[in-house]
């Protein structure tokens, strides 16, 4: 089924210039890229779109990580869309995460694991609403 689902480049990754190396990774999978944009995470932003992980030991690091640093954020379509994506980007630690996925490649550590992908198409919905609007949500 065609889904759509968001995934961010995360600072590590931008700062250290690797925009278009992953970009084109997920432009090789067939993703369709739907909605992008550059912008920076205000700490309400970063609070409001990981609240899941609110309470959370590595919260406080993952906040300040994520906020105040430029991000690129998008909505992106294909068949099977947030499991694809997933399995493209890696296990959450670059430590764990295999060779040629996005995380194991390119990835420092945590929080710094370079990208973030949707983990089910509800969260995509939240996640697109948060960063893009409620009508561009309802497409999911
Ligand atoms: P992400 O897929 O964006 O979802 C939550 C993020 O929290 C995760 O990627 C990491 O950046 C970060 N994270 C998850 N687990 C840890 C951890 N144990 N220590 C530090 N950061 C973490």
């Amino acid at each position: 089924m065609i889904e759509r689902t968001l995934a961010i480049i995360k600072p590590d990754a931008v700062e250290r210039g690797f925009i278009g190396n992953i970009i084109s990774r997920i432009e090789r999978k067939g993703f369709r890229i739907v909605k992008m944009k550059s912008m920076v995470f205000s700490r309400e932003c970063a609070e409001r779109f990981y609240e899941e992980h609110k309470g959370k030991p590595f919260y406080e690091g993952l906040i300040n990580f994520m906020s105040g640093r430029q991000v690129i954020v998008m909505i992106l379509e294909r068949e099977n869309a947030v499991k694809i994506l997933r399995k493209l980007v890696g296990s959450t630690d670059p430590a764990e995460a295999a060779p040629g996925t996005i995380r194991g490649d390119i990835g420092l550590g945590l929080p710094a694991n370079s990208i973030h992908a949707s983990d089910s198409v509800h969260s995509a919905s939240r996640e697109i609403s948060i960063l893009f609007g409620e009508e561009e949500a309802k497409h999911t």
